[in-house]
């Protein structure tokens, strides 16, 4: 597929854009600063300039496609990555302005274009726990897409609107689109860098659910919703199929999720970020996990 790829040269991108291009894909790079990679083009510009999103979803990639003479190729789908990706960047208003208004131009751009499938990067944090004011437990447990999200944070409530947003593009289009609530995502050099630290202190995982997504699993997900159509409009938790550190399910409940109703019996390393309806709808199998990562 021809696909643009916003936010290509951050942490998630720099990883998943690689990974889409040896699935085959041919992938144009959108975002304010390049990624340095052979065979990715990078189309510098700004999410929340409706110009510069509709500019790149019409423009050639690259001198090779001046060659057959046919004119401007047609993006089969578009990524949408680019984000203020947390609070505590910028001011929270600014936040919130980027990642709705971007979100609101690239979904708006792609629908009015005619490009059927858009694949948008949500976040865990829409469920409250992560950036809340002091402690806040989850409602309960595994955390999975049904769950009723009002969190308290700028960047949460703008992933929330974005949600919205697509749904309504989606509701009046009826292309697919599906966002993605990507857990904590984890660097091939952070098994090194963090995990150590993390296995021996995992109260500093609890505003994750203890949960991680390798950015190369997060990259087979994103392939696989470029690859199953008719879906409509879905949410989709992301996150490996364990915990990101050493306690087992029971031992993270009882010491951190007391009085927290449990929704279902789950296995005793089963991530608390469930990822059922991702491995149903989309066959999603995560490859990797810090067990066999970490030396
Ligand atoms: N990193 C995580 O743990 C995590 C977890 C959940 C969700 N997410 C989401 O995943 C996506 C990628 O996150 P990341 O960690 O790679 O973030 P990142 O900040 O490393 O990368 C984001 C990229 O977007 C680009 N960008 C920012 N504003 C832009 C704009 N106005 N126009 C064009 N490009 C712009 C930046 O230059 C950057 O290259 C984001 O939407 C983020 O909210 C990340």
């Amino acid at each position: 597929m021809r696909i643009l790829f916003t936010g290509g040269s951050g942490k998630a991108g720099r990883v998943v854009v690689p990974w889409l291009q040896a699935q085959g894909h041919r992938v144009v790079n959108f975002d304010l600063k390049p990624l340095d990679l052979p065979g990715v083009d990078n189309l510098i510009g700004d999410i929340t300039d409706s110009g510069h999103v509709f500019n790149a979803l019409t423009s050639y990639a690259n001198f090779d496609e001046l060659e057959p003479g046919t004119g401007v190729p047609k993006f089969d789908a578009v990524v949408h990555f680019a984000a203020i990706p947390r609070i505590l960047i910028t001011t929270d208003d600014e936040c919130f302005r980027v990642n709705t208004m971007g979100t609101y131009r690239v979904i708006e751009a792609a629908v009015k274009l005619g490009i059927r499938k858009v694949v948008f990067a949500s976040s865990e944090t829409t469920y409250g726990v992560c950036f809340a004011d002091g402690e806040r437990k989850p409602d309960y447990l595994p955390v999975d897409e049904e769950y009723d999200v009002v969190p308290h944070d700028s960047y949460a409530m703008s992933k929330v609107c974005n949600e919205a947003t697509a749904r309504s593009f989606q509701a009046r289009s009826g292309i697919d689109i599906y966002g993605l609530r990507i857990n904590n995502v984890i660097a091939p050099e952070q098994y090194r860098d963090d995990f150590p630290y993390w296995l021996d202190h995992p109260e500093v995982r609890r505003r994750n659910f203890f949960a991680y997504i390798d950015a190369r699993d997060l990259g087979q997900m994103v392939d696989l919703c470029l690859k199953t159509d008719g879906l409509g409009y879905q949410i989709f938790n992301v996150a490996n199929e364990d915990h990101s550190v050493r306690l087992k399910t029971s031992e993270i409940v009882a010491q951190f999720y007391q009085g927290v109703p449990m929704k279902r019996e789950m296995g005793e390393d089963e991530t608390l970020f469930s990822i059922s309806k991702a491995k149903t709808l989309l066959g999603f199998k995560p490859k990797h996990s810090w067990r066999t990562e970490i030396k």
